[in-house]
């Protein structure tokens, strides 16, 4: 993998890669299913909350804007190229991440994992299919420009590698559950 593509496949991901780690952080409160159940199972269950989905989108929001005043700076300083992010490309990784995450929560449930119980490969996928996904809605042309094959082949591979990296640190440091 050439090094310029991970670095842009990288930082193109990273208003992605936040939010459900700021979650982690922000979590707490009321959940988004406000208890409701759907055939005696929780219908996303306590792990998804208001106030983590909103301040973890936020956080994604804001990390794009440091992003796009940090990338005129790497790309003189290394000449290795970065994405900027229009608005609505930066609201689209960001909140679909999260979603990402909460529509993993919704199988879980309704295939009898609980809260909290692992489930290989979606864990370390669902929010890369959410962000992509409503990118490409949010803005297509720059969706387009940003991910070409090469760049998602990078987003699949790097991807489960960071997940499991970033998680098995927020455990060992106490501030998540289970190392996933
Ligand atoms: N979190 C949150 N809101 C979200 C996502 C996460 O508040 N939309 C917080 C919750 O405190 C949650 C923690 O981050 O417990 C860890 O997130 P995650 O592993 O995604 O949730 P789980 O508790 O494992 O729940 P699930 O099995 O439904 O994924
Ligand atoms: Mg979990």
């Amino acid at each position: 993998m050439p090094l310029d593509l991970v670095v842009f496949a990288f930082w193109a991901m990273l208003p992605a890669y936040v939010p459900n780690n700021v979650a982690v952080l922000a979590g707490g409160g009321a959940p988004i299913d406000g208890g409701r159940t759907m055939g005696g199972r929780r219908l996303l269950g306590d792990g998804k909350t208001w106030r983590g989905t909103a301040v973890g989108t936020l956080a994604g929001v804001a990390l794009a804007q440091a992003l796009n005043f940090l990338g005129p700076v790497v790309v003189r300083l290394t000449g290795v190229s970065v994405p900027a992010f229009p608005l609505p490309a930066a609201l689209g990784l960001a909140l679909g991440a999260m979603l990402g995450d909460i529509a993993a929560s919704f199988i879980k449930r309704r295939t009898g994992r609980e809260r909290g119980a692992a489930f290989p490969v979606v864990d370390q996928l669902d929010f890369v299919a959410g962000a992509l996904a409503c990118a490409a809605l949010a803005d297509l042309g720059w969706f387009l420009d940003t991910f070409s094959l090469a760049v998602l082949g990078v987003v699949v591979v790097l991807t489960p590698v960071l997940h499991v990296a970033t998680n098995g640190i927020a455990y060992l440091l106490g501030l998540k559950e289970e190392p996933y």
